[in-house]
């Protein structure tokens, strides 16, 4: 769940915090199960465990607070975090349209805020499909879209050891056994070792480095009708489209290599800075 509770949360520190100190609580956080992750501007670290005891008397399942401290970082994409408040623990379960998910907010990567995207690629999958997710985590996109379509195999590819033990447990919590495949291993390798024109639809859920993985997307791809569901992020003036720039560079990597492409739908999943953008394109080979 991703909670916006500017309004409820900033109300609620009136007469613990400043009214200046107030204005610079951010405005919102994640909650995961029975975790938050808060994030804390640098003026008001002194006040961290004052606003997560709001948050904990607000939310009255949350057992631990955590800070996150930095962006999310490194191969496997986790969060830096600092404990504030409540028990120290890491781990939970997640519930979104009707799956589980088992999750250390420590090891592996997971975030509330993609709920939409993951029904909206879920919603799009056909009777029998073969899917192939290469950056599938603890198997967030291929658990939604086992229990939300009739995919014949979802292929989930995860270089994190922890995050594919995690979708291991996922797939019996969610009972996706024979149809959810962990794969542990590197993306590139595994496509080019086992999963050649296997898919047709590819899940690419690593914005950092898509670019650099479209030609594996490509390789795994069937070469006609298939689909590619490519996420980037991208940096945007005021009068430039991020969507547009997206597809403007993924249009130039496909021509280079004469593939022939429409790509028939691209949207802005979310702001993730001052006029920083995640995007998620559509490619139909
Ligand atoms: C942004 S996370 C997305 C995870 C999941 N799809 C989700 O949305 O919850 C990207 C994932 O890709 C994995 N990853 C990074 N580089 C990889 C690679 N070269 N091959 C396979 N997995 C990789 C990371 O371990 C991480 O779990």
């Amino acid at each position: 769940m991703v909670e916006n509770m500017k309004k409820d949360l900033k109300t609620a520190l009136k007469g613990i915090l400043s009214s200046k100190e107030i204005a610079l609580v951010c405005k919102s956080f994640d909650i995961i199960g029975d975790i938050v992750v808060i994030r804390v501007p640098e003026q008001l670290l002194p006040h961290s465990k004052k606003i997560a005891e709001v948050l904990m008397t607000q939310h009255k399942h949350v057992k631990a607070v955590w800070r996150q401290s930095g962006p999310v970082h490194g191969e496997f994409r986790l969060r830096k975090l600092e404990w504030v408040a409540g028990e120290r623990k890491t781990k939970t379960i997640y519930k979104e349209y009707g799956c589980v998910f088992k999750v250390d907010i420590k090891d592996c990567y997971f975030s509330p805020r993609l709920g939409f995207e993951r029904m909206r690629i879920a919603k799009q999958v056909k009777e029998d499909e073969v899917v192939v997710n290469m950056f599938a985590g603890v198997g967030s996109y291929s658990i939604t879209i086992a229990k939300h379509s009739r995919a014949s195999k979802i292929y989930s590819i995860d270089i994190n050891p922890i995050a594919v033990r995690y979708l291991r447990e996922n797939i019996l919590l969610n009972k996706a056994v024979n149809r959810v495949f962990p794969i542990e291993g590197e993306a590139k390798a595994i496509v080019e070792g086992m999963l050649s024109e296997t898919a047709d639809r590819v899940i690419m859920p690593l914005p950092e480095k898509a670019h650099s993985f479209l030609n594996s997307a490509i390789l795994t791809a069937k070469p006609q009708g298939s689909w590619i569901h490519y996420y980037d992020f991208e940096y945007a003036r005021k009068k430039e489209n991020p969507v547009e720039k997206v597809k403007a560079k993924i249009t130039k990597k496909l021509h280079k290599q004469s593939i022939n492409f429409t790509i028939p739908f691209g949207r802005i999943v979310r702001q993730t800075g001052p006029n920083w953008y995640q995007i998620a394109i559509d490619v139909q080979l």
